[in-house]
């Protein structure tokens, strides 16, 4: 049986399948209905959350037969058929009239030189050709230039679609001549509720929490979720005969530094408990987590908790419920003004980290230091000076 990765499998094949990016996909649709198509878009964004899957249907939509030849259609549905002989070809992989450009490994004068050649010639079928110039930010200003004459005065049935993850690189020159789309960071709730649909077409039992923490992982991009979903199925099913994806068996996989933990460095700063935050620092390093990594989560977890302290609620806390309750339980703990002081002090410290030696060390003074942050915060509040057992941590 050949096996194909879910990112390739579950490729949506219609503007309405495309998920979170509705500001793009309806614009899109509109200018159909309206008969005014530009020549030039720019689609940017992170990696992995639609850009070239929407340049591909809207490729396949500029050539749909049905869509050409029922106005009724054009109108109320807006999507490519998905049944004519060019939707077909483009389904297939085989339409000539979608050329896909890869300008990190092209981008030579010679290479854009080549492919204003191409451009020329009009298509054999159907009515648009559609370039989509992948990693457009990676020509060079020559190749730019070289393109600009193309872009100024286009064939009329040529579109160009460039993607790009980097729109600032791109020259004003070109970007000032096209339509430009930015692509949204995908919403962890979208991210989940795909990766449930797809556990659901393969017959795959899942933990809710445990699609969360694949979906938190992948940061916004779909396609990330999806390969890391892959993984987790095959781990899964070398490890449970069921084959059921578990919380606990997404969270060994992915090494993660679970919400207990980050809470126990909260609970030793309000503790004002040394020997706690060394155990923590102690687990970090042995259990081989990176120090880096550990203090981004840090700085979330924190962040998690101005946010509870200044919405007075947790609906911005993407974390399961019980984890919820103990943020707007713990919130109490701390002024505000005291986790944006260990905040300051952990992202300081991640720099600082990058250029030295005895790194667990410092790591673990770090920790310690926050118990000194929160509580001279606090006596300085209330007047006093801090005592002289906490000053001691702070001398070195
Ligand atoms: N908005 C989305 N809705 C549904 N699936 C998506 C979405 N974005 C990405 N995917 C999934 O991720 C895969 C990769 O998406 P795509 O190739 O469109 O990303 P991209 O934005 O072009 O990324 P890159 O910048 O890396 O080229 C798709 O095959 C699809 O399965
Ligand atoms: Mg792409
Ligand atoms: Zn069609």
């Amino acid at each position: 049986m050949s096996y194909q990765v879910i990112a390739r499998k579950y490729r949506p094949a219609k503007f309405s399948d495309i998920t979170a990016q509705g500001h793009v996909t309806r614009t899109i649709q509109n200018s159909l209905r309206m008969g005014r198509v530009g020549h030039g878009y720019i689609f940017s964004g992170l990696r992995g959350v639609g850009k070239t899957t929407a340049a591909r249907i809207f490729a396949k939509a500029l050539n749909c037969q049905k869509l050409m030849d029922d106005p009724e259609y054009l109108q109320q549905v807006t999507e490519p058929c998905g049944e004519c002989e060019s939707c077909r070809d483009f389904d297939s992989g085989i339409s000539l009239n979608i050329s896909e450009f890869d300008a990190a490994s092209n981008n030579s004068v010679d290479d854009i030189r080549t492919l204003r050649e191409n451009v020329r010639y009009g298509p054999q079928k159907g009515k648009y050709r559609v370039y989509i110039i992948d990693e457009v930010h990676m020509l060079s200003i020559a190749a730019f230039n070289a393109f600009l004459k193309t872009l100024e005065e286009p064939p009329p049935h040529a579109i160009f679609i460039f993607a790009t993850t980097e729109l600032h690189k791109i020259p004003a020159t070109i970007s000032s001549r096209c339509q430009r789309f930015n692509f949204k960071r995908i919403p962890l709730e979208d991210i989940q509720k795909q990766l449930q649909s797809v556990c659901d077409a393969e017959h795959i039992t899942v933990e809710g929490d445990a699609l969360q923490l694949i979906g938190r992982k992948a940061q916004g991009s779909m396609r990330d979720a999806q390969s890391i979903l892959d993984q987790v199925i095959a781990f899964s099913a070398e490890n449970d005969h069921e084959g059921a994806i578990s919380y606990q068996g997404v969270a060994d996989l992915l090494n993660y530094i679970d919400d207990d933990t980050m809470f126990d460095v909260t609970d030793a700063v309000v503790a004002q408990n040394p020997a706690k935050m060394l155990d923590v620092a102690q687990f970090v390093i042995k259990n081989g987590y990176d120090e880096q990594d550990f203090l981004e989560k840090l700085v979330e977890h924190l962040r998690n908790f101005l946010v509870v302290q200044n919405l007075s609620s947790t609906r911005l806390v993407e974390r399961p419920d019980a984890v919820r309750e103990r943020y707007q339980r713990d919130a109490g703990n701390f002024s505000p003004f005291a986790v944006m002081q260990m905040v300051d002090f952990i992202m300081q410290t991640q720099k600082e980290l990058k250029f030295q030696f005895e790194y667990q060390f410092r790591f673990e003074l770090a920790l310690l230091k926050l118990i000194d942050i929160v509580h001279s915060v606090s006596a300085e509040a209330a007047g006093v000076t801090p005592p002289q057992k906490k000053k001691r941590l702070t001398s070195h």
